[in-house]
């Protein structure tokens, strides 16, 4: 009788064993591996439990940041009869459907010289997309760009105005903001020159949750593992971040590309100092002349509404609502701090609009590091930006 409850209990205590072996286990083997190490679990993962989140993310601009090729998605510009660009009478690039996929082609004299394919599209957009190529592990940029204003081609920013262009390298550097990550190497060919590939399939497309929430499998093996527990854990809130690491965060892909990187901002998580990733050079508090291309935070920090209150972009965004064009939705926001407003009778003349005070306060302006042109036109065409240094502008109409 003893033996027998003695055999009981080590059963008992085996099946126990087992079953919380089991289940750790099976948490923890239902996320796929990810290239960014294991401390990641991937954005499907994430869809499991956040699912209404995961949906508004799939169409928006972060989400499509940069994106694999298909006819698909292609085929919409295709039906304009605009796929050509002439550069000069001898030279031009036509957009082309061949069996084998999508190209960019270059022709001389009618004869063609260049063929590329379209492999990766940066931007969601919004304003434009622009297209590279693979070429073993390096990618270059497409001499034609999709402007969405004009809805055609023209000229890829900064590229030569006289003469088609294949072969501008595209580093990881625009990946760094455009994408979640892609795996590189680096090798030192001479003493001033090194040479960076990339390997295609580390790439991950798009910045996803863990760009912006930084690693997160362990929070997801937790929640997996313990249904009931409603309190987020072993994930960084960004409720508990100081203003500047709020502004850090953002500011790791809204600070402009000018600046030198000291380390890959691929290893940037929520709450890290951005200082340890960008070099001395960093502009902060409105120095220098920051442009409405990309660099947000320091247009921003310019403004009296950032020096005298405890702004930050959440003030205004929230990246997992989408509100675009709702320039009413972004004046409550406004008013929020501005109950009240000093006007004079002129400005109200000019019939102040309650529901906007974007327009006035925060006005479009062509960025001074891009523009582009059109096929036969010689005027370059301005690439227009909301500029966030919130301020009194002369009003127009
Ligand atoms: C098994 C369920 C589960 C999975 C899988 C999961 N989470 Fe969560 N997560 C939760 C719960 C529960 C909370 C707390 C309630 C809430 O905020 O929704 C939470 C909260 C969060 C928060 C808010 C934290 C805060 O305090 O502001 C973030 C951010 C987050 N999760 C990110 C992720 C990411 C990124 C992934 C994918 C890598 C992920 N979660 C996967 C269950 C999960
Ligand atoms: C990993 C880089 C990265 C991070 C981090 C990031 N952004 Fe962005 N953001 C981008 C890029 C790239 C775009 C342009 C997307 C496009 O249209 O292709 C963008 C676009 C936007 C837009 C315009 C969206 C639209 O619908 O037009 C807003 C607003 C924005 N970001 C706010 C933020 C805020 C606020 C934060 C911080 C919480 C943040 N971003 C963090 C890279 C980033
Ligand atoms: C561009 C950066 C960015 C990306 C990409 C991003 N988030 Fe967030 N997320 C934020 C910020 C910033 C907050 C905090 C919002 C606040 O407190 O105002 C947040 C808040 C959250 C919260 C807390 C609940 C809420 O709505 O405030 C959850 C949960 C969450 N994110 C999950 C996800 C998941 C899942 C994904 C991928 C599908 C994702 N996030 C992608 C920046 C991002
Ligand atoms: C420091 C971060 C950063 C780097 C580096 C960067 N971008 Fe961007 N890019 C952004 C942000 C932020 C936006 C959107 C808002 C804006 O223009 O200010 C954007 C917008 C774009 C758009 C327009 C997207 C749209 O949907 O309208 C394209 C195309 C683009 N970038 C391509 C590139 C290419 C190609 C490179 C590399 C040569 C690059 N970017 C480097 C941050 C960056
Ligand atoms: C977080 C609070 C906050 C928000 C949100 C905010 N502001 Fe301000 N703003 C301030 C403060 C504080 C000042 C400085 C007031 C002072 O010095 O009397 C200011 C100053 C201003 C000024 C005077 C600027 C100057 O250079 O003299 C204007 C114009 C203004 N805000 C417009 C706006 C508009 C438009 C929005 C929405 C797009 C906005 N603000 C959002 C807090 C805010
Ligand atoms: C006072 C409110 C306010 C604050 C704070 C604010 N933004 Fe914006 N932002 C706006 C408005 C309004 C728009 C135009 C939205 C639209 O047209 O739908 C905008 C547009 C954008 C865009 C799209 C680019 C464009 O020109 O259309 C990006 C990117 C962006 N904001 C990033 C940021 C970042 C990053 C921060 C923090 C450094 C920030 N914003 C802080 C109000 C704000
Ligand atoms: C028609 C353009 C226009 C619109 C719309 C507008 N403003 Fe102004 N705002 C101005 C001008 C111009 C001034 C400078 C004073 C003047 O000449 O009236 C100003 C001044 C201000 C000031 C500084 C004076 C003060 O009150 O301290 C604030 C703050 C401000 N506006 C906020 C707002 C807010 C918030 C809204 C939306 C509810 C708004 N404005 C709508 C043009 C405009």
């Amino acid at each position: 009788m003893k033996r027998y409850k003695r055999i009981l209990f080590i059963l008992t205590f085996l099946v126990a064993v087992v079953v919380i072996l089991s289940r750790c286990m099976n948490a923890a083997d239902k996320i796929p591996d990810d290239v960014r190490g294991e401390n990641y679990a991937g954005a499907k993962t994430c869809v499991k439990c956040h699912a209404d989140i995961s949906k508004s993310f799939a169409h928006n601009a972060h989400g499509n940041s940069s994106s694999a090729v298909s006819a698909q998605n292609l085929n919409k510009f295709l039906t304009t009869d605009s796929n050509t660009f002439v550069f000069n009478n001898e030279m031009k690039v036509v957009v082309e459907q061949r069996d084998s996929g999508i190209y960019q082609v270059g022709y001389f004299n009618g004869k063609q010289v260049r063929v590329q394919r379209f492999d990766i599209a940066f931007g969601s957009g919004e304003k434009a997309f622009t297209y590279a190529y693979w070429k073993d592990k390096k990618l270059f940029q497409l001499p034609l760009s999709h402007f969405s204003e004009i809805k055609t081609w023209a000229n890829s920013p900064g590229f030569p105005v006289n003469t088609m262009y294949f072969d501008r390298v595209i580093t990881s550097r625009c990946l760094e903001c455009h994408s979640s990550f892609v795996k590189t190497q680096t090798k030192q060919v001479s003493a001033l020159q090194i040479d960076e590939e990339m390997e295609k399939g580390s790439l991950i497309y798009g910045i996803d949750c863990e760009r912006c929430h930084g690693p997160a499998k362990q929070h997801a093996v937790f929640h997996l593992e313990n249904p009931k527990e409603k309190a987020p854990k072993f994930i960084t809130s960004y409720k508990t971040l100081s203003r500047k690491q709020k502004m850090d965060a953002c500011a790791v892909c809204h600070s402009g590309n000018t600046l030198t990187t000291i380390q890959s901002v691929f290893n940037f998580q929520p709450g890290d100092n951005l200082d340890n990733f960008y070099a001395q050079d960093f502009v902060s508090f409105g120095g220098a002349n920051p442009d409405v291309h990309g660099n947000q935070s320091a247009m921003l920090e310019g403004s009296m509404c950032y020096r005298k209150s405890e702004m930050t972009c959440q003030s205004c965004h929230n990246t997992h609502e989408s509100i675009k064009g709702k320039l009413n939705v972004y004046s409550q926001r406004c008013i929020s701090c501005h109950q009240t407003q000093k006007h004079t009778k002129e400005t109200l003349a000019k019939g102040i609009l309650k529901a906007n005070c974007i327009d006035c306060h925060m006005p479009m302006q062509a960025s001074k590091l891009i523009s582009f042109q059109t096929a036969g036109n010689k005027n370059v065409n301005p690439y227009l930006l909301r500029s966030h240094h919130i301020g009194i502008y002369p009003v127009q109409k």
